[in-house]
């Protein structure tokens, strides 16, 4: 469901219906209601019984702490580099032309398999269409070996090709002619809607030999080795099926996001403004662009971000010096940041131990800010128990919800200005925005932080939040059911 949020500066700051808790501050979104459009971007302060302590802690973590100036600059910084992706010039962002050039209307009809490759797990999907509906929807899950993620690419594509065949003989469906949609969520150099190179890993996949490499083309054959009657209809990134699938729901919805394992969006572009075409668009107004937010900085231009946090997050990454954008908001990263600035606290003596690496995932900086919001500390307290190997106390548990606060509000300001910089590129009456991501779902701040900080940063501009369920199988789909529709036009 979603709510039309008609941007103010009095946006509702409720969270999951309770009022905000901050640490024993109580206030209806932490904020005091008299501060200026610039203080309100800032995280309330660590309240501690120990002041000194506690402003000492603030103090270290101010470089995470980003005020509406940075944030407009941030957003200037993000237009620039959107123009210049868009004209091939020299950027951090892909800009890639999906050559989807349109949205469901209603029509799509057939059955579709559906391959979702990128986040945890690999997932295989059988679904039906009828008049635009999913009428039927059968999925099973694969899961992928750390050998597989980091070895040679063409035993992840067989694999990938064994999990179809295993898929289809349990549907009993080996010998059927089927139109596949592969979700590949990784940035790629798209040669047409059914066709892309991969340009690099990201998140936790790094196989050998695959950069440059026709992923489409290398499914098609893996299929084919396995004798299967299975057509690569469409390719396309997670953020494009989201903003397809959220567009049958919502006629509004023209942007895609992902706030996941990674970090990413698309929008509905102006054919024209778009340089990178391989095929003939004379009769196409919009299309699809994704934007790969990831990257962006990776040329230096967001340098001013960059903390001390950030930097040891990304030194210990599978793929340092690439996607530091995605490091400061992918739930991939959120709890080794929260790792990074609790170790930092405690060399400085202000934080009783340092949490072992790998200890802090996401989910605990979900779990932490929902003790937060609930005024509570126990399971906080039990976790730091185990990540840092000894007890820790009621304040120390209320140092790390608050570090969680911190880097959970950056996040959320960062995506947002993603969003408001494509809200007033776009101008358009109203907006939908389809969101889909295990952050976007499990952290119980992260909607009500967007909303806010999108109407802050893109005042007079109508917006949407709407949970979109399954982008990558659904919208993978509805992807192939729009190709299909469009070849049968030009037949
Ligand atoms: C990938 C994007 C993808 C995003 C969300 C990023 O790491 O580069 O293509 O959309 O993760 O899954």
């Amino acid at each position: 469901m979603s709510t039309a949020i008609e941007n103010s500066l009095s946006v509702d700051t409720r969270v999951n219906g309770h009022a905000g808790y901050i640490n024993g501050n109580s206030t209806s979104n932490g904020t005091p209601n008299n501060c200026t459009w610039e203080q309100q971007f800032l995280p309330p302060p660590l309240q501690l019984d120990d002041r000194a302590r506690a402003i000492k802690i603030d103090s270290r973590l101010a470089g995470l702490m980003l005020c509406g100036a940075t944030l407009r600059r941030v957003g200037e910084v993000f237009s620039r580099e959107i123009e210049n992706g868009l004209r091939e010039r020299p950027s951090s962002l892909q800009m890639e032309n999906t050559y989807v050039p349109e949205l469901p209307d209603g029509t799509e009809e057939g059955v579709f398999l559906a391959l979702d490759l990128g986040g945890t797990n690999f997932r295989v999907l059988l679904l039906e269409l009828q008049a635009g509906q999913l009428v039927r929807e059968d999925v099973k899950q694969y899961h992928i070996s750390d050998a597989l993620r980091l070895g040679p690419g063409e035993d992840l594509f067989n694999f990938l090709a064994d999990c179809v065949q295993d898929f289809l003989r349990t549907e009993g469906m080996e010998n059927d002619e089927l139109s596949l949609g592969f979700t590949f969520s990784f940035p790629m150099k798209q040669h047409s809607i059914s066709s892309g190179e991969l340009i690099t890993w990201t998140k936790s996949f790094k196989c050998g030999g695959m950069e440059g490499v026709d992923v489409a083309a290398l499914l098609q054959r893996c299929l084919h080795a396995r004798g299967l009657r299975v057509t690569v209809q469409v390719l396309l990134n997670d953020t494009t099926g989201t903003l397809v699938a959220g567009a049958q729901l919502d006629p509004a919805v023209v942007i895609g996001v992902i706030m996941g394992t990674g970090s990413n969006g698309c929008y509905m572009e102006r054919a024209e403004r778009v340089q990178h075409w391989e095929a003939a668009h004379e009769r196409v107004q919009d299309v699809c662009v994704d934007i790969e937010w990831g990257a962006f900085g990776d040329n230096g231009c967001l340098s001013f971000l960059r903390t001390e946090f950030d930097k040891e997050v990304d030194d210990n990454s599978l793929l340092a010096t690439s996607f530091t954008f995605e490091k400061y908001i992918g739930g991939k990263y959120l709890g080794e940041l929260l790792c990074a600035v609790l170790s930092g606290l405690a060399r400085d003596g202000l934080f009783p131990a340092i949490p072992a690496r790998g200890s802090l995932l996401s989910a605990h900086v979900s779990l932490f800010e929902e003790e937060n919001v609930a005024g509570v500390c126990s399971r906080t307290a039990e976790a730091l128990r185990d990540a840092c190997g000894r007890a820790v106390s009621r304040h120390d548990a209320l140092v790390a919800q608050h570090v969680a606060r911190v880097i959970s509000n950056r996040a959320a300001q960062l995506v947002s200005v993603c969003i408001a910089t494509l809200l007033r590129r776009m101008s358009r009456a109203h907006v939908s925005v389809a969101v889909d991501g295990s952050v976007f779902k499990r952290h119980p701040r992260i909607r009500t932080l967007m909303e806010r900080y999108i109407a802050l940063l893109a005042p007079n501009h109508k917006f949407s939040l709407l949970g979109a369920e399954d982008g990558s199988g659904k919208g993978s789909a509805l992807t192939a059911a729009i190709a299909a529709r469009i070849a049968a036009r030009s037949l």
